[in-house]
């Protein structure tokens, strides 16, 4: 039984949303990545057997976006969180960006994986990547040249760190969701893991898939949602 006065313990899930106001695309909103491209031939290990040339395509031309775009205030907020919280925390992002880490987040898991990674299909290392990947290019590991992949997990693929995050929300007390659709799992079951031992709240732009799950939902722009939801916690736990 927590005492009280202890910090709760907060487990954070974040989806493209919370980095749609730093200009990048989300994937089934207006406009989004989804509508310009086909899950099946860029996000599924059978597109990149079939056509790896425009995998790496995909994935190049969202890595060198990073150059151009910055964290935002939600992205800064959740940092201020995860240096200043006493108690456990930890931010579970979907997103493939780097946002969270410049913005300072350290207690975080890619469980989508990362377009700062590259993983080698011979040895299976994963090497910090720049630039873009190609067909010729080598594992810095094993030095193997053409069979480097994107660190990107695809449908059909197991999320990374699964078993941190399960324990993570296994002792959950407050859980958040900010700027997912709720419609990919297994990201999109984690309210129903925590509903009825943690209060969970959802910070969207509009109501997700799951919203009918949380305890309460909170309507509009990350940038202006999570930053004000922040400085309550820490007005009240700091
Ligand atoms: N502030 C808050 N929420 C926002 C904002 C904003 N400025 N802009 C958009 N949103 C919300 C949308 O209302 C939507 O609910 O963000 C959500 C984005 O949903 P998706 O585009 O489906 O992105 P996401 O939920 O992260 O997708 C999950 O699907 O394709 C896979 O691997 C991919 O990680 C991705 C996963």
């Amino acid at each position: 039984m927590v005492s009280t006065d202890a910090a709760p313990a907060i487990v954070v899930l974040t989806g493209a949303g919370i980095s749609k106001e730093s200009g990048l695309a989300t994937f089934r909103c207006e406009g989004g990545a989804w509508q310009q491209v086909r899950i099946e031939d860029v996000a599924t290990p059978e597109g990149f057997s079939r056509n790896p040339q425009r995998v790496h395509d995909f994935y190049n031309a969202r890595r060198a976006q990073l150059a151009e775009v910055t964290p935002n205030a939600a992205h800064l907020a959740l940092a201020e969180l995860d240096r200043h919280w006493p108690g456990d925390f930890l931010l579970i992002t979907q997103n493939v960006d780097d946002l969270h880490e410049r913005a300072g987040s350290r207690r975080l898991v890619n469980m989508h994986g990362s377009l700062r990674r590259a993983r080698c299909l011979g040895c299976e290392a994963v090497s910090p990547w720049e630039g873009n990947t190609t067909l010729d290019s080598r594992c810095p590991a094993c030095g193997e040249v053409g069979i480097m992949r994107p660190d990107i997990v695809w449908f059909g693929e197991m999320p990374q760190q699964l078993e941190r995050i399960y324990a993570a929300l296994g002792q959950c007390e407050l859980f958040l969701s900010i700027g997912t659709s709720g419609h990919v799992y297994p990201a999109a079951g984690f309210v129903a893991e925590v509903q009825g031992r943690a209060r969970t709240v959802e910070l969207n732009l509009e109501p997700s898939k799951g919203a009918s799950l949380f305890d309460e939902v909170r309507q509009g722009p990350a940038t202006e949602l999570v930053p004000e939801f922040v400085a309550g916690l820490l007005a009240r736990w700091r």
